[in-house]
């Protein structure tokens, strides 16, 4: 997939800007709050309708302006596109090829980016909820079960923790349970299997990737973490929720499923969780990301565009330059700088440099 362009209209520190793109490497470069990553931001807004940072949409609004509107055009196999993106309050209106989007599933696959940022090292350090949500992220961009079923799954999980509180004020029949139960069996182990389908390719490609960027000298290995046995997922799972349901009851709310699952990421067999240094971290999230592009390309036949917010600090020569290798040649890249001495002059040199000041492309 390649972004030729985007426009923006009011968005974040952006009045209007225009931005056009290189089919390889990007650079953004510019001093501290310019607007680097509100750019970088703009093109993963659209390509997945949502904030990256979890931001709402309102937040996205330029002060005290009412509206912001993204468009861009971009090549994917079926040819050129153009989305646009309108958010007035609380509306927000997609178009693609001036087609109206009612829903955010008719427009998976068309326009995929992977991002890296800084708050991405919460996929090592931080609460397994944010594992989870980055698996979810990763999924729902190429795959529309995935996405539909995980809507379906979270409306039954509610209905199901409404009862287990409603149990202390009046017994419910355990006839309602199973039928709430199997609902979450049926979506939760689609849910389930999907995952572990993910991280069963991604653990091979991120171990090879990881290998090379650190020389061979760190052994990356992640494995997705269930109490329910993976080998017999529906048997399980069944037996599990009916195992808990009294210890589920007295705490008001579900204990066995994929919203209580976990990833767990090692280096050299020991947990990344709790041992790997700021640089490693970095690494390894670096090294998932990557891995990502290679799993998207199999799926759908296509690399996705790349987005690297602040990649660079904190890595030392010998990564940085093994880093750039990975995707040099192979993926559309967007990256951005305060510095260009900080990124490899075989990089700089092959790329197109975008200048970034006070909200404006120069
Ligand atoms: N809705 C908004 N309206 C106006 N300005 C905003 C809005 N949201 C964010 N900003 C401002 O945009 C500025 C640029 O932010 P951005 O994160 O893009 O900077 P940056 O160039 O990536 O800087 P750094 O090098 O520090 O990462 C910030 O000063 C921020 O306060
Ligand atoms: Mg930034």
């Amino acid at each position: 997939m390649i972004l030729k362009n985007i426009s923006l209209k009011n968005f974040t520190n952006y009045e209007d800007a225009y931005c056009e793109f290189d089919e390889n490497i990007n650079i953004f470069v510019g001093d501290n709050a310019q607007g680097k990553s509100n750019l970088l931001e703009s093109i993963y807004y659209i390509s997945t309708i949502s904030s990256s940072r979890k931001n709402k949409d309102k937040e996205l609004i330029k002060w005290s302006r009412d509206y912001f509107s993204i468009s861009a055009h971009f090549l994917n196999k079926f040819g050129e596109n153009k989305v646009a993106v309108k958010v007035i309050g609380n509306k927000k209106e997609v178009y693609l090829n001036n087609y109206k989007i009612e829903k955010r599933k008719e427009y998976i696959g068309y326009l995929i980016t992977v991002i890296f940022n800084p708050e991405d090292l919460y996929i090592i350090k931080g609460e397994p909820a944010q594992r989870r949500q980055y698996i979810d992220n990763e999924l729902s961009k190429t795959d529309i079960e995935y996405f539909v079923n995980s809507i379906k799954y979270k409306k039954v999980l509610e209905q199901r923790n409404i009862l287990l509180k409603e149990f202390t004020r009046k017994r419910v029949s355990d006839e309602l349970m199973n039928i709430w139960e199997e609902q979450l069996i049926k979506y939760g182990t689609i849910i389930i299997r999907k995952r572990i389908d993910l991280i069963e390719d991604l653990k091979n490609i991120s171990r090879n990737i990881h290998y090379r960027i650190t020389e061979n000298s760190e052994d990356l290995k992640i494995e997705y973490q269930t109490d329910i046995d993976i080998e017999n997922i529906e048997e399980s799972y069944r037996k599990l929720l009916k195992d808990n349901r009294k210890k589920d009851i007295e705490r008001g709310y579900t204990s066995i499923g994929p919203h209580r699952d976990d990833l767990e990421i090692s280096i050299n067999g020991i947990s990344a969780k709790k041992f790997a240094s700021q640089g490693q971290q970095r690494t390894i999230s670096l090294s998932l990301k990557i891995s990502e592009i290679e799993f998207i390309k199999n799926k759908t036949g296509e690399y996705p565009i790349l987005l690297l917010d602040d990649v660079l600090s904190e890595l030392d020569k010998k990564r940085k330059h093994k880093l750039l290798e990975e995707i040099e040649n192979k993926v559309q890249t967007i990256i951005t700088t305060t510095d260009l001495n900080d990124i490899e002059s075989f990089f700089v040199d092959k790329g197109k440099i975008i200048i970034i000041q006070d909200g404006k492309v120069i």
